[in-house]
């Protein structure tokens, strides 16, 4: 296979990242940032060639360059995302997939920030990760070039659709309902789940990775779970399947053992450094009180694992976990007496890494529970 080459593009003002407004966008550089973009496409083992430029015609020149040579576009247009409709249609006309990008979390702040006339011209919108988020930019468009999923709607709304992929083989296969973290807020989306999405499906399994409403953009207790239910059996309806399981990470195990609990026959429910106790969660304040902020109110334990149970069960957390303490797994498996597999020296994010021993002991719990 020839070596993806991408092209990383930065509109207006991003030239002067490290000098402009600080708070807002990091005291990263334009060239540092570049520099850490050529490692991460490094990584993906991709090529990358950079690009910016204060004027609306040189973008558009540069796009409609890269349709010889180029295999995707990472793309912060800066203020041009809010009313470009010229780089809407470049984008269209290009036919390579391409992920529009934001330093700051656009939807918290001035109304018309929470505009992108281009959004629904690019295959994945990732914002308010500061310079991290160039980084998953990369991967989304690798992950799309890898294999491109289909996606289906269960929903009115953009964000109430399944990304799904199938192995070559003549079914029926096991399914994996994916559904990602992010602590229920809206900039966190599916694309942080993608890779282990398309090594699934290489593996033999049916992969469905879920996008849902989220806190900030129409979600919350108890719409999300809703969502996900419907995801769930959406895929398990459409897809001729020979078992399921749904697994979650972080946040996403709370709602994927909450929709877990409410099928029948149950599916099998894994959980990834999962939130899994939301009373402590609410007590101990993780992910900056996100539990409250998702409850609104509500009492936990309706919306809590804990009190919700399925009948199959895996809670595999790393003992390093900063963000969601194994306490969440080692409560979730001595009340509900369910398997606990714990990873010593494993944090939060690891599970997502393809290469990464998390995720091949994620691998070996699926291949005993639910073999492909
Ligand atoms: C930006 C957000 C835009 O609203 C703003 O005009 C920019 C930068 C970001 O990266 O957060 O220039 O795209």
């Amino acid at each position: 296979m020839s070596v993806p080459r991408y092209l990383l593009l930065n509109g207006p003002n991003l030239n002067l990242l490290g000098q402009r407004e600080p708070a807002v966008y990091g005291s990263t550089t334009l060239s540092e940032l570049e520099d850490f973009c050529r490692s991460w496409a490094e990584e993906l083992g991709a090529d990358l060639e950079v690009f910016q430029s204060n004027h609306e015609g040189d973008l558009i020149d540069r796009l409609h360059d890269s349709r010889t040579g180029f295999d995707g576009v990472v793309f912060n247009p800066g203020a041009l995302t809010h009313t470009s409709y010229a780089l809407h249609d470049a984008i269209v006309a290009i036919q390579l997939p391409v992920v529009e990008v934001h330093i700051s979390n656009v939807m918290e702040r001035e109304p018309w920030r929470r505009v992108s006339v281009i959004h629904p011209a690019c295959i994945d919108t990732i914002y308010g990760r500061g310079p991290d988020g160039y980084r998953w930019g990369l991967r989304a468009v690798h992950h799309w070039n890898e294999w491109m999923p289909e996606a289906v709607s269960y929903g009115p709304t953009d964000d109430q659709v399944i990304h799904l992929r199938r192995p070559a083989e003549p079914g029926p296969h096991p399914g994996v309902i994916l559904v990602h973290g992010g602590f229920w807020r809206h900039m966190w989306t599916r694309d942080t789940m993608d890779g282990i999405a398309i090594d699934l499906a290489r593996r033999g399994y049916v992969s469905a990775n879920v996008e849902y409403r989220r806190v900030g953009g129409g979600g919350g207790w108890p719409e999300t779970v809703d969502d996900v239910e419907t995801a769930v059996r959406t895929v398990i309806e459409r897809e001729d399947l020979s078992d399921v399981a749904v697994i979650g990470h972080s946040a996403g195990a709370q709602l994927a053992f909450l929709a877990a609990s409410r099928l029948d026959p149950p599916p099998l429910a894994v959980s990834l450094g999962g939130v899994l106790d939301l009373e402590g969660a609410v007590s101990t304040g993780i992910g900056n009180q996100a539990a409250a902020a998702f409850l609104a109110g509500a009492d936990p334990t309706d919306a809590s694992p804990l009190h919700h149970p399925v009948p199959r069960a895996v809670a595999i957390h790393g003992t390093d976990d900063d963000r969601v303490p194994v306490d969440h797994a080692r409560t979730y498996a001595s009340e509900r007496q369910a398997r606990l597999v714990e990873l010593a020296g494993t944090g939060h994010f690891e599970f997502l890494e393809r290469s990464d021993p998390a995720w091949q002991a994620v691998v070996k719990v699926l291949e005993r529970e639910l073999p492909a």
